[in-house]
C-alpha cells in the first residue's frame, strides 16, 4: 500500500477533525459577513464580438472587477467537460502514479504535482492539490504530460487560446495598441494547472487558495459546478462569490496586464473556500508574457504623457518574487514599483 500525498491523501483517510498546519488565522479565512450577495460579477455573451456594447462590457469590466465571465465563447461544452473529466481521470490514478510527477521524479520541470502554495515555506498551508503544466511545444506535451489527461488538456488550450486572443485585441484597442505586434509579449506563454479541492473536515478553519492576484496577463478559469471562488471589490474589504454557471468561463486580469495598460486594467484578488461535502475541480490558463520579456506599460498607453506608474522589470523575476513568499494579495505588483 503506497502512503497517501497531498491532501487527498489526507482527505482520503477520512479524518474527523482538520490537521492542524492547515488551519488559516481567521483573517485568512472567508467571512461570510465580508461577502455582498447582492453584487456579482458580469456574465458577458460573447457571441457577437462586432457589437460595440459588448466590447464596451468587457472592457468595463475589466477596469471595474478585474473578472469577469463569458458565455456563448465558442469553446464547445464537451472539449469543457472531458478538460473536468480528465481532470478528475488524473487526481484520482494511485498516488504511485501521481508522484512520478513530484518535481523531484519528474521527466521535465515543465510537468509538475504538488500539494498547498508553498509548502516549505508556508506557515499555514493551502487546501489544494494541483498538476501544474507548462506548454513548450506539442511534441513535449504528447511525451510528458501524464497520460490520463495529456489530449483533453491539450485540446482546451487550443480552444481558450482562440478565445483569449479575440478578448485581448479588445482591451487592446481600447488603449490604441495592435495586439498584432504584441501578441508574444502579452500571451506568448502558457500555464495550465489542473486543481484538486477535496472534500475538507472543518473547511470554515481553512481556504483552498489564499487571497492572492495572478501574476498573468489574462486567466482563463474553467470551474466545475461546486464553487468556492470569491474576488474582492475594488478598494474595499468586501468580497463577492463568483457562481458556477453552466458552460461559462471566468476571465480575469492579471498583474501584467494591469502594469502593460499602466493601471487602466486591474488584477483582483480573489481566493477559494474549501468544501466540506464535495471536491471540487478548477483548470486555470494562465495566458503569460514569456520569461525573458520586460514587461513595463506599453509605450502607446504612455503616448498622450501620461505618467508612468510602474517600471520595466525582466518577467521571470516578476514570478520569481511571486513565489518567493505565501499568498499576500496583491503584494507582488510593488515589485514593478
Ligand atoms: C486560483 O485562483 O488559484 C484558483 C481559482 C479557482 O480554483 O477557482
Ligand atoms: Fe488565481
Amino acid at each position: 500500500v503506497t502512503k497517501g500525498y497531498g491532501v487527498k491523501g489526507i482527505s482520503d483517510l477520512g479524518l474527523k477533525a482538520l490537521p492542524e498546519q492547515y488551519i488559516q488565522p481567521s483573517e485568512e479565512r472567508i467571512d461570510m459577513r465580508k461577502v455582498l450577495d447582492k453584487e456579482s460579477i458580469p456574465v458577458i455573451d460573447i457571441s457577437n464580438l462586432d457589437d460595440p456594447e459588448v466590447a464596451h462590457s468587457i472592457a468595463n469590466a475589466a477596469e471595474k472587477w478585474g473578472f469577469f465571465q463569458i458565455v456563448n465563447h465558442g469553446v464547445p461544452m464537451e472539449v469543457l467537460e472531458n478538460a473536468m473529466e480528465a481532470t478528475r481521470r488524473f487526481f484520482e490514478l494511485p498516488v504511485g502514479e501521481k508522484i512520478k510527477y513530484l518535481q523531484e521524479n519528474s521527466p521535465t520541470k515543465n510537468v509538475r504535482f504538488g500539494t498547498s502554495f508553498l509548502p516549505k515555506a508556508d506557515k499555514v498551508l493551502e487546501w489544494k492539490d494541483y498538476l501544474s503544466l507548462l506548454y513548450v511545444s506539442e511534441e513535449e506535451s504528447s511525451n510528458y504530460w501524464p497520460s490520463a489527461c495529456r489530449n483533453e488538456v491539450m485540446e482546451f488550450k487550443k480552444k481558450s487560446e482562440i478565445v483569449v486572443e479575440k478578448l485581448l485585441k479588445i482591451l487592446l484597442q481600447r488603449l490604441n495598441v495592435d495586439l498584432n505586434s504584441k501578441e508574444s509579449l502579452l500571451m506568448g506563454s502558457q500555464r495550465i494547472n489542473l486543481n484538486y479541492y477535496p472534500i475538507c473536515p472543518n473547511p470554515e478553519l481553512t481556504i483552498g487558495v489564499g487571497r492572492h492576484s495572478d501574476v498573468s496577463t489574462l486567466t482563463f478559469l474553467l470551474q466545475d459546478s461546486v464553487g468556492g471562488l470569491y474576488v474582492q471589490k475594488m478598494e474595499t474589504d468586501h468580497w463577492i462569490y463568483v457562481p458556477p454557471v453552466d458552460g461559462s468561463i471566468v476571465i480575469n486580469v492579471g498583474d501584467a496586464l494591469q502594469i502593460f495598460s499602466n493601471g487602466k486594467y486591474k488584477s483582483a484578488e480573489h481566493r477559494v473556500a474549501a468544501n466540506g461535502s464535495n471536491n471540487r475541480i478548477s483548470v486555470p490558463i494562465f495566458f503569460n508574457p514569456r520569461p525573458h520579456d520586460i514587461i513595463g506599460p506599453l509605450p502607446e498607453v504612455l503616448k498622450n504623457g501620461e505618467k508612468a506608474i510602474y517600471k520595466s522589470v525582466l518577467y521571470s523575476d516578476y514570478v520569481k518574487h511571486f513565489f518567493r513568499k505565501s499568498h499576500d494579495g496583491k503584494q507582488t505588483l510593488e515589485f514593478a514599483k
